[in-house]
Formats: C-alpha cells, sequence, structure tokens
C-alpha cells in the first residue's frame, strides 16, 4: 500500500511540473514488450536485448532531415554508455558513477547524482574506465559505480535509496556493466578480471531494499570449501574441468557486460569472461576446459541455479571473453520456429543457440578467425588449430585480444531479420616466452597478471580495420557489410523505419538502410560518437540519442591506432546528442582533432639504465596512457606533458594523487627511484617520436 501512495506522490508532482511526462513504474510487463516505441527501459531497450525500437518515424525516406535538437555538455570522464528513456526522460550513467536525468524534448538537465567512486575507489581506479549502461525498475535507476557499490536512485529527484558493496573492497574487482532488472530483482556482476586474481560471480538485489539474494560463483573455489557454487549439482562437473592451483589466482569468468533476462524461460543467462590468468600453464595445469569461463550460462532467475551452459571457448589462453551481447530470438531454421540466443562471442564465431536446453544450433566464423578451423556441432567444441595454444612457440591469431566483435552492441531487427555487428580484423600475437610458470609473482593490477609475455610497445596505425555487419541467422551468411573507420567504433541500433545507426570514431554518426547498408545519413559531431544509440518518442515525435567524446581508456589504449583521430580528454568534451526531424539547434563549435605534440626539451638528460627501468614500470600505466606512450583519449599524452619535466610536480600527480577526481589514480606505493625512472623513460620515448618527426606529419 504504502508503494502505491508513493507512487501517485510522484505521478502528481512531474504531471504538475509541466513538459516531463510522469513516471510509470517499470515492471516485467513493460520490459517485455516489443511494440511500444516510445520507450528505452534497459540496456537493449526490452529483455530481448535487440537494441532495436519499432519506432519509424525517422526512416528510410525522412533520415534526410535528421538534424540535432539539442545537446548537454557532460563533466564526467568516461562517455561510451547507453542512455534509457522512461516516460519522457533520458537517464545517463557515465563516468564512474555519474547519473543524469534529462528532460527529454528539451535536454535540460533534472538532476545529477555523483557517486564519488574516484574517492572510495583506491587502487581499483587504476583499472576502471567508466560504467556502460544503467537499469530502470518500478520509480527507481541503478548503476553500478567503478569501484563496486550498486546503487538505486529515486528517478524523480535522483536522491539515494540505496547502496549495497557487491565486491570486495580491497580487491581489484570493479564494476563497468549495467545492471539487469526483472522479476523485483536487480542483477550485477563485475570486472577487472584480466589483472589481479578474482572469482567471477553474479549477484541478485531485492529492487526494493538492495537485501541479497542470491550469488552464483561462476568458477570454483578451493576444493574441499568449494564455496559459494550455487547448485551441488554442478560441484562435480566443476571439479573434473580444473586442475593445479587454480583458486590462488582466481580463476576468472568475471560477468563485466552481458546478461539477459529470459521471460519466455523465466530465466537469466549470464556471458562469462576469460579464464585467469590467460596461462594455462600457471592456472591448471594439468588440463581442463575450465569451467564456466568464457561461456554462457543459462540460470534460475528466482534462485540462481544452474540450469545449463554453452561453452564457447574452452581452455581459453587468448581472452576470448563470451560476454558479449546475448540477443532473443525466435526464428525459423528447416521449417520449424527455434527459439535462439545469437551471440557472437569474443572468439570470432557468432552462435545460435537452442534457449530451451543449451544446445547449439550454429557457429561460423564472423571473421578472420585463425585460433580454431571450425566448431564441430555434434561435440559443440571448436576444432582448434595446431600452434595455437602457444604451448611451445608464440602464435600470431586472429581475432586480437580486441575480438571479431567485442562489447559495443549489436542490433537485430525482426523486420529484416539481420543482426547488425560492429565487428573488426585484427591480429595479435600471443606468447608466454620468459614466463617462469612454476614460480610466478606477477604484478597486480597490471597487463602482467595475463601470464603472458606484454609488452608496452606501440599499435601502428594500421594494425587492423573494422566493419559493421548485417548477418543472416538463418541462412548464416553476411548479407552487407560496410568498412568503418579505426578499430574502436560505436554500439548498433536498428528501427522500424529500416534504419541502422552506429556511431563512429572519427567523429561521424550514421544511419545505414537496414536491407543493404547503403548509408542515408550522416552527422560530424567535432569528436568521436562511440557511445550506443538508442531512441524514443515524447508526445509523439521520435528523437534519436548517443554520448559523444574522446575514446576512453578501453577503447583509448592501442597507442596510434587509437590516437590517429587526436582527440584529447582535455580539449574535446563529452556530450549526450539527441536528434529529431528537422531539429534546429546548433552544435557548440568544437577544437579541431589536436595530435599530442610532444615536448621538446632539450636540457633534460636522458639516463638510458633509469629508461629502460622506467618501461618495465610502465607496465602500471600503459592501460590507460596508451601502448609506446601515445594516449588514444583515455588520458593525456605523456610525451607532450610539461608534468614529466618537474620531479616535484611528477610526484604530486603521480604519487600524491592530485589529478584524482579527473580520473588520474594515486600510486602511494611509487618511491622517488621509480617515478624518476618513469620520467626517464616518458622523455626518451617524447625525443624518439619527435626524431621520428611526431608533430610534422
Ligand atoms: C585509470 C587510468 C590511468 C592510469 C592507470 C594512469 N593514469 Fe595518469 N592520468 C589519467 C588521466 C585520465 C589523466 C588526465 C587527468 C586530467 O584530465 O587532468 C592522467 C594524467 C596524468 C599525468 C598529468 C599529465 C599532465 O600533463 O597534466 C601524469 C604525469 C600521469 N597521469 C602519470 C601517470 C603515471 C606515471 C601512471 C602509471 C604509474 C599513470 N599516470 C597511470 C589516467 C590514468
Amino acid at each position: 500500500m504504502t508503494l502505491k501512495k508513493i507512487t501517485l506522490a510522484v505521478v502528481t508532482t512531474m504531471a504538475l511540473s509541466g513538459s516531463i511526462g510522469f513516471a510509470q513504474s517499470v515492471n516485467n510487463q513493460r520490459l517485455a514488450d516489443e511494440r511500444d516505441g516510445s520507450n528505452w527501459l534497459a540496456y537493449g531497450r526490452t529483455f530481448s536485448e535487440g537494441h532495436y525500437s519499432p519506432l519509424d518515424e525517422i526512416n528510410t525516406n525522412t533520415v534526410g532531415r535528421l538534424q540535432l535538437a539539442w545537446s548537454l555538455d557532460l563533466d564526467v570522464t568516461n562517455s561510451i554508455t547507453t542512455p534509457l528513456a522512461v516516460d519522457g526522460v533520458v537517464y545517463l550513467g557515465a563516468g564512474h558513477g555519474i547519473i543524469h536525468a534529462v528532460d527529454g524534448k528539451t535536454g535540460k538537465l533534472l538532476w545529477r547524482y555523483d557517486a564519488k567512486a574516484t574517492e572510495f575507489g583506491g587502487t581499483k581506479m587504476r583499472v576502471g574506465w567508466g560504467i556502460k549502461g544503467i537499469a530502470f525498475w518500478d520509480n527507481k535507476v541503478y548503476a553500478g559505480t567503478t569501484d563496486g557499490r550498486l546503487i538505486a536512485l529515486n528517478a524523480r529527484d535522483g536522491s539515494l535509496a540505496w547502496s549495497v558493496q557487491t565486491v570486495d573492497p580491497a580487491n581489484g574487482a570493479v564494476i563497468t556493466g549495467a545492471p539487469r532488472a526483472f522479476n523485483g530483482k536487480i542483477v550485477i556482476g563485475f570486472g577487472g578480471g584480466d589483472f589481479s586474481p578474482l572469482r567471477g560471480y553474479v549477484t541478485a538485489y531485492d529492487a526494493n531494499d538492495g537485501k541479497q539474494l542470491w550469488r552464483f560463483y561462476v568458477v570454483p573455489g578451493k576444493p574441499q570449501t568449494l564455496d559459494g557454487v550455487a547448485s551441488d549439482s554442478v560441484i562435480p562437473m566443476l571439479e573434473d574441468s580444473w586442475s593445479g592451483q587454480w583458486w590462488k589466482y582466481g580463476g576468472g569468468g568475471v560477468v563485466w557486460n552481458a546478461m539477459t533476462y529470459d521471460p519466455e524461460f523465466d530465466r537469466l543467462y549470464i556471458g562469462t569472461g576469460n579464464a585467469l590468468p590467460y596461462n594455462a600453464k600457471i592456472r591448471s595445469p594439468d588440463g581442463g576446459d575450465n569451467l564456466f569461463t568464457a561461456s554462457v550460462v543459462a540460470l534460475d532467475a528466482d534462485t540462481g541455479e544452474y540450469v545449463w551452459h554453452y561453452q564457447t571457448t574452452p581452455r581459453d589462453v587468448w581472452d576470448y571473453d563470451s560476454t558479449n551481447d546475448m540477443t532473443l530470438a525466435t526464428i525459423r531454421i528447416d521449417g520449424q520456429d527455434r527459439k535462439v540466443m545469437l551471440h557472437a562471442a569474443k572468439n570470432g564465431f557468432i552462435y545460435a543457440i537452442d534457449r530451451t536446453n543449451g544446445k547449439l544450433i550454429s557457429a561460423e566464423k564472423l571473421g578472420t578467425v585463425t585460433w580454431a578451423e571450425r566448431v564441430d556441432l555434434t561435440t559443440g567444441k571448436p576444432v582448434v588449430a595446431e600452434g595455437a595454444r602457444y604451448e611451445d612457440k608464440p602464435a600470431f591469431l586472429y581475432p586480437s585480444f580486441q575480438a571479431v566483435h567485442h562489447w559495443l552492441p549489436q542490433s537485430f531487427s525482426p523486420r529484416t531479420g539481420l543482426l547488425y555487428v560492429p565487428a573488426l580484423e585484427m591480429p595479435s600475437e600471443f606468447g608466454a616466452e620468459g614466463v617462469d610458470a612454476e614460480n610466478w609473482s606477477p604484478r597486480q593490477l597490471t597487463p602482467q597478471y595475463t601470464g603472458l609475455n606484454i609488452g608496452v610497445g606501440d599499435v601502428p596505425r594500421d594494425a587492423g580495420y573494422s566493419l559493421l555487419k548485417a548477418w543472416d541467422p538463418v541462412a548464416k551468411k553476411i548479407v552487407w557489410e560496410v568498412e568503418t573507420p579505426g578499430i574502436s567504433n560505436g554500439g548498433s541500433m536498428a528501427t522500424g523505419g529500416g534504419l541502422v545507426f552506429q556511431g563512429l570514431a572519427d567523429g561521424y554518426f550514421h544511419a545505414y538502410s537496414a536491407t543493404d547498408g547503403k548509408d542515408l545519413w550522416s552527422y560530424y559531431a567535432g569528436v568521436a560518437v562511440t557511445g550506443v544509440p538508442i531512441t524514443y518518442s515524447v508526445d509523439g515525435k521520435q528523437y534519436v540519442t548517443i554520448t559523444s567524446g574522446p575514446l576512453n581508456g578501453a577503447t583509448g589504449g592501442f597507442g596510434s591506432v587509437s590516437a590517429r583521430w587526436g582527440w584529447d580528454p582535455r580539449v574535446h568534451p563529452r556530450r549526450l546528442l539527441t536528434f529529431e526531424l528537422d531539429g534546429t539547434a546548433e552544435l557548440p563549435a568544437t577544437p579541431p582533432p589536436t595530435p599530442a605534440l610532444p615536448l621538446d626539451a632539450p636540457s633534460f638528460v636522458i639516463d638510458e639504465g633509469k629508461a629502460k627501468q622506467g618501461e618495465s614500470e610502465y607496465l602500471e600505466c600503459v592501460l590507460c596512457h596508451g601502448m609506446g606512450v601515445v594516449a588514444g583519449g583515455g588520458a593525456v599524452d605523456l610525451r607532450a606533458s610539461p608534468v614529466v619535466l618537474s620531479m616535484e610536480a611528477f610526484t604530486r600527480v603521480v604519487r600524491d594523487g592530485s589529478l584524482r577526481d579527473r580520473g588520474m589514480p594515486p600510486f602511494p606505493e611509487f618511491t622517488d627511484e621509480r617515478l624518476d625512472a618513469l620520467r626517464h623513460f616518458f622523455r626518451q620515448k617524447a625525443r624518439e617520436s619527435l626524431a621520428a618527426g611526431a608533430g610534422t606529419q
């Protein structure tokens, strides 16, 4: 009863406030409604995670008239994220946990809540780049924060309703993924499972008060204790698939991105990450598939009990997470309607999996894949290519650690029956030479924790290229593809207007024809548009919304290949952009691309020995400041930094954390000697770049 009263009060206040619609409570029925396109209530819009809206006012005929309706500049450090639209209000989670409510018609900021993750995050902030999305249930907005809290805010005014710490505050677990809401529950996983010993799990909380309801562990804990495994039935299966002392290193399998609630079966599907460390000789030396890493796992949504799983990459050694979207669809195969899940895993295969029982229906290569020849449809397992496990010598393989399809969402149009997947063509060398598997003592919170031989060298501009691909899951073929620039573009959205939207790293936002990929519309935003688009309507008018801003840590860390656009995190804005037919808003001017210009400081005398030590210390910085000390937008370019020239200023930033709230985490454990070594390394890199002609092209 009390709840009802509160709901009514909200309705009244918001209705009185004028242009903004009133927030009706969001429930399973609304989240399952594929037909009503006026809202975007969840990360993938509806439970099916199709990133599809039936709205069609903006369509193949009218899209030429699509213009800016409004824009809102955001004071956040990461803007690669997916908004929601609920009854005329756009809700956006960005940065490390900063939630906004914005009038969907005018762009007026209604409220802003800052969870202050940089203040509480400690060392976690070294491996977290910001959040990718939020959830909505009843009258509350839910978000994870980088430091590992799940927070619930009252949608009306942004006040905090409750907050729970979902991970150990002292370990390397961070939240970047969006929570999911169903059945009065909020479920959340976490990330960070590449850089420190983590054991993956997902937790369900009561949407009302944050009380924990269930937790499912993805990998086993220490034998004998097997603590926390949700169902006894899975214990033998898990034990048989691990060897050695994996629990010392966590085991991995973190659920850092996709989860899909399936109302037809009342199940939650979770996509699990890589096994940890990547080097299997350290993790599970005597064999084992290492369940349930790199898998999709179906859980009973009410209890968290295991139902079925399908492992896309058994005994993963390539960081081939299975954490990408799991889109629900019903498609006609051999004359039969099949309830499938469409999943383009990081390993390069695109899978159709039968949702009733987890059995594989098809698995095809979506791009160049050399680590496996094919997937055997009878065993459901990949046929791994010879040498691909790099046990004796390094292997040069497709796809790279960056996948064919990574986390930026695919979309599925029930009108065309096609799945639109942002895809990548890029190889990597995988190798563990020089790593002593028996006496392994890695540096946590650095890429060294993978157990591979990872250097910090630059990634050349032509390391790879990207495409938007339209995949027919019935015919199992690519129907069309368009080449997109660089390697880090945005997520896709399909609409009932026959359009597919995607924003690109070069600053353009595009609408393509959903049937043949023809480029029908584009808009130059003056900075990368690598967020995930949504669409909604207010008073019968359709809007399209997306975030823009420099690439962030995860996508901006690839040295020259990320830096080629010249987006500077201190120069170029983070924005929420909204479009409508015949919009008349002017985009505030942005400075032109400004590639970093390494500083010439001839009076700095470089000590080769110190610079060499600095190169090894740089493992702590490379995730944000970029391979080869070439920053791609996630942080400032340290070859161009005057701060590096002064030991005092450098110490203030790096050891004392003077830029903490702007996303530069403090490193209090760094001695003067380590700091000085870093400075020499940065100066050496600056000088090398200048000698190679940087700034003169
Ligand atoms: C999690 C990402 C992240 C990591 C890891 C990181 N930084 Fe930063 N750093 C940043 C960001 C973001 C900024 C820019 C903040 C701003 O806009 O003021 C920055 C700024 C700096 C600056 C200031 C430069 C200037 O010209 O103002 C220095 C120096 C620096 N970082 C050094 C380091 C060193 C050394 C390491 C490793 C020991 C490191 N950073 C690790 C994100 C990171």
